[in-house]
């Protein structure tokens, strides 16, 4: 049986980058919902929409568990889709515990880039609520960022300029960890490190999101011996073009270099 990934996107191959080193044998069918993406400036109703459909489309393929590598999508609809669905679904958050237990002590911010959908849910809000008694916590929405990685856009001249006109008006010495909450930013992980100082550091949820897709696997004895096969499909369409493939892979290699 294969492991199931969703995204919007290709924002998910960033947590899916995580579990090929985790569970290398493991044979993957990767869902983009690349008709909708993005998600991010999308309505809640119509996100959970296109996510039930495409975690239809997933649950006929003989998964044995579900990873929702897409931050705004586990926000929105994680807990419903357990209802419905029998096999392990594992969702991702912004890493926001960490990031707060670490800069209360030194009395920095934390700045957490995510999409506007993330950041307006009650999931994330409520999680700030209770953790985020010092008030230390900022968000920033960067939908441009999304639409970049959907375009296989990764030149420094282009990308550059957006984020160093998101960041300007935000005092970026006080912060001490900028959280990535969406699976599209960690392939911009080297230029947001240009821009911000040396001592923040940039943390995201993909390992801890891989590593807890091997904990549940294992739990439950259904680690495969398979050869770590992928297919990728593009709501609902199987990838088969080649030159598609090949940017697919790039994106790998470039989480590997960055
Ligand atoms: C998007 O589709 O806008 C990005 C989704 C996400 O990873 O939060």
């Amino acid at each position: 049986m294969k492991i199931g990934f969703f995204d919007s996107g290709i924002g998910g191959m960033t947590v899916l980058y995580h579990a090929l080193r985790l569970l290398p044998k493991d044979d993957y069918i990767y869902y983009a919902d690349t008709l909708h993406v993005p998600y991010g400036e999308k309505s809640k109703d119509d996100v959970k929409k296109y996510v039930f459909e495409a975690v239809d489309f997933l649950s006929q393929q003989n998964i044995k568990a579900l990873v929702i590598a897409c931050n705004t999508a586990t926000s929105v609809v994680a807990k419903e889709l357990r209802k419905k669905y029998s096999f392990p679904i594992i969702g991702i958050e912004p890493a926001v515990k960490p990031a707060i237990i670490k800069n209360q002590e030194t009395g920095n911010r934390v700045l957490v880039l995510a999409t506007s959908l993330t950041l307006k849910e009650e999931k994330f809000n409520n999680l700030v609520t209770k953790l985020d008694s010092d008030h230390i916590v900022d968000g920033l929405a960067l939908p441009g960022l999304v639409k970049f990685a959907e375009d296989f856009e990764f030149n420094e001249e282009i990308v550059l300029p957006y984020l160093k006109s998101q960041l300007g008006s935000y005092k970026l010495n006080q912060y001490g960890t900028v959280v990535l909450g969406c699976t599209h930013f960690p392939f911009y992980k080297d230029m947001l490190k240009k821009l911000l100082p040396e001592q923040v550091d940039i943390i995201d949820g993909g390992i801890g999101t891989a590593e807890n897709l091997k904990r549940t696997l294992k739990e439950t004895n259904s680690i495969n011996e398979g050869i770590g096969a992928i297919e990728y499909y593009r709501s609902g369409v199987k990838v088969e073009n080649e030159q598609t493939l090949q940017q697919y892979a790039k994106l790998f290699e470039r989480l590997h270099q960055i």
